[in-house]
């Protein structure tokens, strides 16, 4: 059964996270002066455990969604996960499972990952420069292991891998070239997101964004590109091809060209609570029903009626807005 929003949208991606946690302290998500050393994070307990994932996939795949993502926080740091990943590749009906992460413990998890199934992968890389990566991360963890991640994940079968840098200005336009340069010579499809105003904490300006537009011409002023139209459902990027072969790279308009006529994707926190838009201040506390001992039939309706009725459009809506609404953060809902 397909289920249709109230503007007739589809259900079909699931964005599962799958940890609130992150080795990484990016100010633009995790700003280290609000989740210090003593943050409380969920507990074993008020996190899905995998057969509850599985479960809630299931009936997601029931109403619709074709692909699955994991994010968290970090999903790399949930203990397994590529148990998770087998678990849910061998849902009938899901044509994909992907997975978002920070890249720096992928050294030792791609080669598993991808023996589970995990069929795609993107990388979150803003930058290539030692320093800036450093003051962007906010960790101790540096690039090194991302870069060491990215080439065991080349090593393990994923490529092409998709990169995501989220362009700030005055912060890091200076990597836009040396990035590209970087994903062309490595096989990567890289693909530069316009920073959002997502969550509470990341003091977001308009002038802060650097528009698709000025990405793309200083990308045609160094390569001939030209734009295509991929064959992905509901793609969020702009896609554009080097002509001379190597490659594609795309672009995230989120800000200035919003994508909310044809969003499709649900997003479910690791304590499973379900989100339908990434700008949501509530969620719909799924757990809650999963515990109670409610039926497959019983939840598959709880989740038809919430998307029957969504009408979210927050991007579309952004300038028109005048009192800052209450936000779900970035690293609940991994992206
Ligand atoms: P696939 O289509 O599965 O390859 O994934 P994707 O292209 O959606 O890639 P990914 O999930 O990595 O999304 C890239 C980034 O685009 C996210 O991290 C967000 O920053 C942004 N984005 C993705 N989905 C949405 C959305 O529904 N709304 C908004 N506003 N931004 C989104
Ligand atoms: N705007 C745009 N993208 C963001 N991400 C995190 N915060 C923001 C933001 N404010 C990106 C991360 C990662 C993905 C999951 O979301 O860099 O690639
Ligand atoms: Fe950075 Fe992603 Fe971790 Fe947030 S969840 S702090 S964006 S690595
Ligand atoms: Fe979807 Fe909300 Fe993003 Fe619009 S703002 S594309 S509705 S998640």
């Amino acid at each position: 059964m397909q289920v249709i929003d109230s503007m007739d949208r589809p259900l079909r991606a699931l964005r599962i996270s799958v940890t609130d946690r992150c080795n990484f302290r990016c100010p633009y998500c995790m700003p280290r002066d609000r989740f210090g050393e003593h943050h409380n994070y969920l507990d074993r307990s008020q996190i899905l455990s995998f057969e509850e994932i599985e479960r809630l996939a299931r009936i997601f795949v029931g109403l619709g969604v074709e692909k699955v993502r994991l994010t968290g926080g970090e999903p790399l740091l949930r203990h397994e996960l590529p148990v998770l990943v087998a678990r849910l590749r061998s849902i009938v009906g899901l044509k994909e499972v992907t997975l978002t992460t920070n890249g720096t413990l992928l050294e030792s998890l791609a080669q598993p990952l991808r023996d589970a199934g995990l069929d795609r992968l993107t990388v979150s890389l803003d930058s290539l420069d030692v320093d800036r990566f450093s003051a962007l991360s906010d960790a101790t963890l540096g690039l090194e292991r991302v870069l060491a991640g990215l080439d065991a994940a080349s090593k393990a079968g994923f490529g092409p891998i998709k990169l995501n840098c989220v362009l700030q200005r005055g912060v890091n336009e200076a990597d836009i070239l040396p990035l590209a340069e970087f994903a062309r010579d490595q096989g990567h499809t890289l693909r530069f997101i316009e920073f959002m105003d997502v969550g509470t904490g990341n003091d977001w300006k308009l002038e802060r964004v650097v528009p698709a537009s000025e990405v793309l011409q200083k990308l045609a002023a160094r390569w001939s590109l030209e734009s295509f139209h991929r064959d992905c459902l509901n793609c969020v990027a702009q896609h554009y091809r080097y002509l001379d072969g190597k490659g594609e790279v795309g672009l995230i308009a989120s800000v200035t060209e919003p994508f909310c006529q044809g969003c499709d994707r649900a997003r479910l926190s690791a304590e499973g609570k379900l989100y339908t838009c990434l700008f949501a201040s509530e969620g719909l506390d799924l757990r809650s029903f999963l515990r109670a001992g409610n039926s497959d039939s019983d939840l598959q309706a709880v989740v038809q009626n919430r998307w029957r009725k969504r009408e979210d459009r927050y991007s579309e809506l952004r300038t028109e807005m005048t009192a800052p609404q209450p936000r779900v953060e970035m690293f609940h809902i991994g992206g």
